[in-house]
């Protein structure tokens, strides 16, 4: 019976990393429905280090995705944003939208479009 075992292990894996590679593509599907166009990996990384009036994502998160970064107002370490590194990264869509939702009215006063977080989801996977 240790092949079933195998088998079941294997099904669960793939289940597993099926459900997180999508976890984007199913952001990205959701934008697109929201009237976003094409995303851009590199309009992405410039949002990542964009000046909103003297604030940015960059005070909290570092701005390299594969560095670790420091909150800038509890001090807090956040780990690095880049599923290279911390493969936790961008796997669960509604971690990402509530992470959006506080992070975007932090930085830019507002809510990010569905194409500007598009375009940093799109740069932040491949990093
Ligand atoms: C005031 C500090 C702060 C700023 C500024 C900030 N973030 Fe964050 N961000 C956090 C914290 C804290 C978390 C959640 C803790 C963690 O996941 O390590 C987080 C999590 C996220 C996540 C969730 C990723 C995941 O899958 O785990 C995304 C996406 C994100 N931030 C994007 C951004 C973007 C884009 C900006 C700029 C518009 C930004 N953040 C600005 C503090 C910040």
């Amino acid at each position: 019976m240790r092949i079933f075992r195998y088998f079941a292990l294997l099904l669960a894996f793939t289940l597993y990393h099926t459900a997180h590679a999508s976890a984007v593509d199913e952001l990205l599907s959701q934008y697109q429905q929201q009237g976003a166009g094409q995303f851009s990996a590199s309009a992405g990384a410039a949002f990542w280090q964009q000046d909103f009036n003297g604030k940015r994502c960059t005070q909290c998160h570092a701005s390299s995705p594969q560095q670790m970064g420091q909150h800038s107002q509890t001090h807090k370490s956040i780990q690095p944003m880049a599923p290279s590194v911390n493969p936790q990264r961008l796997t669960d869509s509604a971690k990402i939208e509530k992470w959006f939702a506080r992070n975007c009215k932090f930085t830019l006063g507002r809510e990010c479009s569905a194409q500007e977080k598009g375009n940093v989801l799109v740069w932040l996977r491949g990093q």
